[in-house]
């Protein structure tokens, strides 16, 4: 029986290629309706279509963004919307050389018989909407499920949040989509960065086992891993050296060469903290492209520059570029504060 589908191997690697291009990462636009009415809220907006339109439209419509960013990840209302002008996002985002991807998981569920864990759901039609995604733009797909340290994390925990991500990522690889392979590893906790690596070691030990068990194509996909910091309540903050250093161990010792791109998420970090961290990181050759895919620390100071109102859209979108050019010289190991 055939290992590897063949019809989408060539284009797959390729988009992989083209998103871990140097000196460019992923802009994470992809909150559902519920959470990106959060992020609106703390400007004092309504959580409307209109609302979320408008914010996406300052976003993807930024002049240049192409430069630092090779892919947008959105949420399924965003790819189907357009600018106000009638210009489809995926083609704002095409004119920019970026690959446009689509979240594709359908948020968390608590894990029955577990320690109070969740699982991640969306597996349910995924080749349908997979397709459809397809037909409208999309290229990559993301699939994030998250796994606790204070809660265990459980055996159970863990082996459901990697099945569950390489059943998606054969899904995706079937129908075209590059799947982000995310196991989020939550900040939460008082432990400290030791624990962290070793729940990082366990989780992506078993993600690559089923991977591998699906017959993914490696080359074609991308990872989003958490760094390994401590809990973000434990006694002592570490150093963006301390937190390279784990953070390398973890991905040498897990993470084939073959993948090609590695796209850290910020998971509530500051702006500067995760452009930091990422630049140490940089410092020196790694066998993969080490980049960013964050939403937070690329958005926080675009909100508050611009507070809904039309006459700060510009500055907006000035403080997007600032942050998307820290991160892509802290892509390359060149940033400096
Ligand atoms: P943060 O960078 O805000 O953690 O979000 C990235 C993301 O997409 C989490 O799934």
């Amino acid at each position: 029986f055939p290992l590897v589908r063949a019809s989408y191997v060539d284009e797959l690697v390729n988009t992989a290629k083209t998103i871990a291009s140097p000196g460019r990462g992923i802009l994470a636009i992809d909150e559902s309706n519920a959470t990106c009415g959060k992020r609106l809220a703390s400007i004092g907006l309504d959580n409307t279509e209109v609302n979320r339109q408008a914010y996406r439209q300052l976003l993807l419509t930024t002049p240049g963004l192409g430069e630092c960013i090779s892919g947008v990840i959105m949420f399924e209302e965003t790819l189907y919307q357009s600018t106000t002008d009638g210009k489809k996002f995926v083609e704002c985002l095409r004119d920019e050389n970026i690959v446009p991807g689509i979240k594709v998981d359908k948020g968390l569920s608590p894990l029955p018989g577990s320690n109070n864990e969740s699982w991640c759901q969306g597996l349910d039609g995924l080749a349908s909407r997979s397709a459809e995604y397809y037909k409208h733009g999309a290229r990559f797909a993301k699939w994030r499920t998250v796994v606790s340290v204070p809660c265990g994390p459980s055996a159970l925990a863990v082996k459901e949040a990697a099945w569950g991500l390489a059943r998606y990522a054969a899904v995706s690889q079937e129908n075209g989509l590059v799947p982000i392979v995310e196991p989020e590893i939550l900040l939460d906790g008082d432990h400290p960065i030791e624990r962290t690596l070793e729940v990082a070691q366990r989780v992506w030990a078993e993600v690559f086992y089923y991977l591998a068990e699906n017959n993914i194509v490696l080359e074609g996909i991308l990872l989003k891993p958490s760094m390994v910091t401590p809990g973000a309540e434990h006694k002592e903050k570490a150093s963006p050296e301390i937190i390279a250093k784990h953070t390398l161990q973890m991905l040498k010792r897990r993470v084939p060469p073959a993948v090609p791109g590695i796209m850290f998420l910020s998971g509530g970090q500051s702006e500067v903290e995760a452009t930091l961290n990422l630049n140490a990181m940089n410092q020196s050759p790694n066998p993969w492209h080490v980049s960013f895919s964050y939403a937070r620390a690329l958005q926080n100071s675009v909100l508050k520059a611009w507070q809904g109102r039309p006459e700060n859209i510009e500055a907006a979108q000035k403080s997007l570029l600032v942050r998307a050019k820290a991160n892509s010289l802290a892509q390359l190991g060149r940033y400096s504060a």
